[in-house]
């Protein structure tokens, strides 16, 4: 039956713009597994927002400008964060139990904020937020909820029954998990909030899921995607052989931590720029990929066991924990880090309203390039823009519904040419390959030699996965891995395209940066 709007995903920006969607449309959410498998259940630091006495709004602009090396729209940066205290306000209506300090927020400080103005539950924010959106959601008579279903592509035009072959998107064709059908679910709007695409690389933060699914969905319906060559790598992921994405959270720096290169002890941040520890994330990703490589180290040292136990387990007690299982005590020694990939800059490309290319489609939080992070996102902004886009979606969604038509009668998934795989190594190769060759040659320093050898893997790639998905029946792993090439493909492309080091996209062949900055824009 079709829906009044599907939002695709469960994060903190679809489920905050089903919210304010469902008193007055019904909605339907769908999510590829569970409905906490997402980035939001993971996030550690908290959200960033002006809410000390001493700080103001230009300040926070300010510097997520300079984390973002000037490529931001100043419009989206100054639109984001003057909404950031009533996204504050929303939340703790809601019942996220911010920590406090008598009848004021506790805040804490992470790299390239001037200020203290992060707040957050302890170290484990994500979970706190994700929770009390899911609660709220479960509780509204509007909105329905299902998890297993990974969507494949947007239903446009050209799927009508009376063929149209116009942009309009109406639903989504998504994959049921557990019955391996195919539905076509439709609506009169749609919004993604896939979220990142993560696993691309092949040391990444975040969750199995991140495969740039609605990136990859929105390109290939027709949308326009933009500074996809913006890949954030955190600082300080644990190292450990068996636990591989396992994040130590900025805060630890913001509260006292020093990176230490493990042989010689050397505090080395203050070397590499007047911030030490709390430069930008590109900054001290990059010394410690420096330190790594010079010296031929596993990893470099985070130790915050200079500060009292008691601090240290008060402020990270889901942290200290975890290593304490691992055989690691913080409040005693240092923790061994490596950076990872943590976060998605670029993607599909939106407006104030949420609004992308495709007419009835609109997409929020990680899987966008709405303008707020240009060349490197400000540490605990991204849940922040989540909340600012998915209420902004929703208010664009109200106000022009009575211009949206109902959907018209779509065909059904064509299963009439394929059969059951019987090659399934073929998918875990190539996801192995992809993510294997992105780390090696598109990582933090890339060089054009490194990005044209990508590029020749991708095509050959390409053509064989488009092969095997032409003659067999789709599978989540065979969706995803169509999707981390299709994202693969536009980062690389990319990366070509930015004749210079600016952000996160540091390479050899152009180290200067230019003076004007210009977003990467890829036209499908
Ligand atoms: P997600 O929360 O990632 O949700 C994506 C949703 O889309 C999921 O429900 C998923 O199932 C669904 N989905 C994906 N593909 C499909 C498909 N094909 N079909 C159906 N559904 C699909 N940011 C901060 O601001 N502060 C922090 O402290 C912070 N800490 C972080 C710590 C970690 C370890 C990580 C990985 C990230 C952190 N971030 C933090 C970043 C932040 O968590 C994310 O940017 C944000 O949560 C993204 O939210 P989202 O709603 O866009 O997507
Ligand atoms: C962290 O806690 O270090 C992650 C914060 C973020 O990604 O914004």
């Amino acid at each position: 039956m079709p829906q009044d709007v599907i939002i695709i995903g469960s994060g903190a920006a679809g489920l905050t713009a089903a919210l304010a969607l469902a008193d007055k449309l019904k909605v339907l959410v769908l999510a590829k597994g569970v409905l906490t498998g997402g980035s939001t259940a993971w996030a550690q630091g908290g959200i960033a927002a002006v809410l000390d006495a001493g700080d103001t709004f230009e300040e926070h602009i300010r510097d997520t400008m300079v984390a973002g090396a000037g490529l931001n729209r100043l419009e989206t940066v100054e639109f984001v964060i003057e909404r950031a205290p009533h996204a504050i306000q929303r939340l703790v209506e809601l019942g996220v139990p911010f920590n406090a300090e008598g009848n004021d927020f506790h805040l804490t400080r992470e790299g390239g904020h001037s200020h203290r103005r992060i707040v957050h539950v302890n170290d484990a924010t994500g979970w706190a937020v994700q929770s009390a959106l899911l609660k709220a959601a479960e509780a509204h008579p509007n909105i329905s909820l299902l998890p297993g279903r990974s969507c494949i592509d947007l239903i446009t035009g050209k799927h009508e029954q009376r063929y149209s072959g116009s942009g309009r998107v109406w639903g989504v064709y998504a994959l049921n998990e557990a019955t391996g059908r195919v539905e076509a679910h439709t609506a009169r709007a749609t919004v993604l909030a896939t979220g990142g695409a993560g696993r691309v690389y092949q040391f990444s933060t975040a969750p199995r899921g991140a495969t740039g699914d609605g990136i990859a969905m929105a390109w290939r319906a027709g949308a326009r995607v933009s500074n996809m060559e913006m890949m954030q790598f955190h600082p300080t992921c644990l190292y450990n052989l068996e636990v591989k994405n396992f994040l130590i959270t900025e805060a630890v720096r913001g509260e006292g931590g020093h990176l230490l290169n493990p042989r010689t002890g050397h505090r080395y941040m203050p070397d590499y720029d007047e911030r030490a520890e709390l430069a930008p994330r590109d900054v001290v990703a990059r010394a410690n990929d420096a330190e790594i490589k010079r010296d031929g180290l596993d990893y470099v040292h985070l130790d915050i066991s200079h500060k009292p136990p008691e601090f240290v387990r008060e402020h990270f007690p889901n942290i200290y924990e975890k290593l304490l299982s691992l055989g690691i005590d913080m409040t005693k020694g240092p923790i061994p880090v490596v950076p990872a990939q943590h976060y998605t800059c670029g993607g599909v490309l939106i407006d104030l309203t949420g609004r992308t290319d495709l007419p009835g489609l609109y997409a929020a939080g990680e899987c966008t390039e709405s303008g707020l992070h240009g060349a490197n996102r400000l540490a605990s902004n991204s849940l922040l823009e989540c909340f600012v886009f998915g209420e902004a979606a929703a208010a664009d969604i109200l106000a022009r519904w009575d211009s949206f038509d109902a959907p018209p009668k779509v065909r059904g998934w064509d299963e009439s040419r394929v059969t059951d795989s019987d090659e399934e190594v073929v998918i875990h190769q190539n996801w192995a390959e992809i993510r294997r060759f992105m780390w090696n040659y598109v990582g933090i320093v890339r060089t054009t030699k490194r990005l044209e050898r990508a590029a020749h893997r991708i095509k050959l790639l390409t053509e064989e996965v488009e092969d095997y998905y032409g003659h067999f029946r789709v599978s989540t792993d065979l969706i995803e891995l169509r999707n981390l090439l299709q994202c693969a493909d536009l980062i690389v492309r990319s990366a070509l395209q930015r004749h210079e080091s600016r952000g996160l996209h540091y390479t050899l062949d152009f180290p200067d940066m230019l003076k004007v900055a210009r977003d990467t824009v890829l036209v499908p």
